[in-house]
């Protein structure tokens, strides 16, 4: 007798972006004559550089000639894409340890976020910070390992809590655990992190044998220089984390899908039985078993980028998104609310300043307010785990003519 995967059952009905979009419709189709302004989810809102539509029609081209087509690919990228991305985003940095055999090609950070768990042993502890990305929590509940959900949080994790407190920076557990998922610049809450404050992670990591997954989708919004953008700038990390990357939020990418995972050959543990384990080789054959490679198209798209064009044609998407987003910051913190986020990264994390004649509204009650009143989506903290409570996440990622509009909308909020 077939029986279904029972960590379906107990995970919430709907993944969070899912029903923000389907409470925005709601709204729209009762609403008809209203305009939402979208500053939910992540999506960006220009479209590809003309350097990559160009690769990516001279890629189609070839493969309708039977001398250029290309059929499987390798499953872990075709080296020309793995080759520039190690010598751009890692040699040129300094990072001369991580090389094209570290690197694999996704079709995108959430694919191999969700995906990463099966390298996990089942009852490794997972340590989240929180709030978070909801893929982290997810996927290790379909997995397994979730335990018992109470008020909103998991028995099975330990949850790293980022409150203004703390800076939203978390910090070190008192007690042992495995896996730990850490965002930096942080998604929702767009903090970000010094080399000095990731250090003391892999210090931790290293001493208590446990993985870092590092989810670094944002590191190109980083502007100030002792900012982290990327895990291995800590020197030992490569013995300890994995670090996830997209081209999503940096080119236009999240229609296209392209991305890739470092999992550097240095990386080893053990098995249960002792053997040592490479968590490359792991991966490899994971990726080989259940998954073709990204196709020869996108990743000839993805190769432009790192042409001149490609590099001017980020830094202006970049700069344009973190305008929106500096608009944004400033225009809360002139309405006298909380705000974090916003100068190393595209989003907004925010909340009205409590006063003592007023109660808190909840992230939920605070995006149905600005959705009733000012017709702006946004996406409730409490979505990303129970310390975001009180919360909302506002993105630059919309046009800089509809930031401004929201920008107006939202000083007219009582
Ligand atoms: C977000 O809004 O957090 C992201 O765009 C969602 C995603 O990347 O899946």
């Amino acid at each position: 007798m077939f029986k279904a995967n029972q960590n379906y059952s107990i995970l919430p009905e709907s993944y969070l972006f899912s029903e923000v979009a389907k409470r925005i419709k709601e709204y729209r189709d009762s609403h008809p004559d209203k305009e939402i302004v979208r500053m939910d989810i992540g999506d960006v809102s220009l479209p590809l550089p003309q350097v990559v539509v160009e690769a990516l029609c001279n890629a189609s081209r070839e493969m309708g000639e039977s001398a250029t087509f290309h059929g499987y690919g390798p499953e872990q990228g075709y080296l020309f894409l793995r080759e520039k991305i190690a010598e751009n985003d890692y040699h040129n940095r300094g990072l001369l340890h991580i090389d094209a055999d570290d690197i694999f090609i996704s079709d995108g950070a959430k694919s191999d976020l969700g995906n990463l768990g099966d390298l996990f042993g089942p009852d490794m502890r997972i340590a989240v910070a929180e709030p978070g990305y909801p893929v982290y929590v997810d996927a290790n509940v379909l997995a397994g390992r979730g335990g018992r959900l109470a008020d909103g949080r998991w028995s099975g994790f330990t949850y790293l809590e980022c409150t203004p407190e703390n800076k939203f920076i978390p910090v070190i557990p008192d007690h042992k655990v495995d896996v730990i998922y850490l965002c930096y610049p942080n998604n929702p809450t767009g903090a970000s992190m010094t080399r000095e404050e990731l250090k003391k992670w892999i210090d931790y990591a290293i001493e208590n044998k446990a993985l870092i997954i590092f989810d670094s989708a944002y590191e190109a919004y980083v502007r100030d220089e002792n900012i982290v953008r990327s895990v291995y700038e800590v020197d030992g990390a490569e013995k300890v984390a994995v670090e996830i990357r997209s081209f999503s939020k940096t080119a236009g990418f999240t229609g296209v899908r392209c991305g890739y995972t470092v999992v550097p050959r240095s990386l080893d543990f053990t098995f249960p039985d002792g053997h040592r384990a490479s968590l490359n080789k792991m991966w490899n054959r994971r990726q080989s078993t259940k998954f073709n490679g990204v196709g020869y198209i996108i990743q000839k798209a993805a190769e432009a980028l790192y042409t001149p064009e490609g590099r001017k044609a980020i830094k202006e998407n970049i700069d344009y998104y973190m305008r929106n987003a500096g608009l944004l910051r400033e225009a809360l913190l002139g309405k006298g609310w909380e705000v974090v986020g916003g100068e190393n990264s595209p989003y907004v994390w925010t909340a009205p300043k409590l006063h003592s004649s007023t109660a808190a509204l909840t992230s939920w009650e605070l995006f149905r307010r600005l959705l009733d009143d000012l017709q702006i989506s946004s996406t409730p903290g409490s979505g990303f785990g129970a310390c975001g409570e009180g919360w909302i996440r506002l993105t630059g990622f919309n046009s800089y003519e509809k930031t401004l509009q929201a920008i107006d909308r939202l000083k007219t909020l009582k």
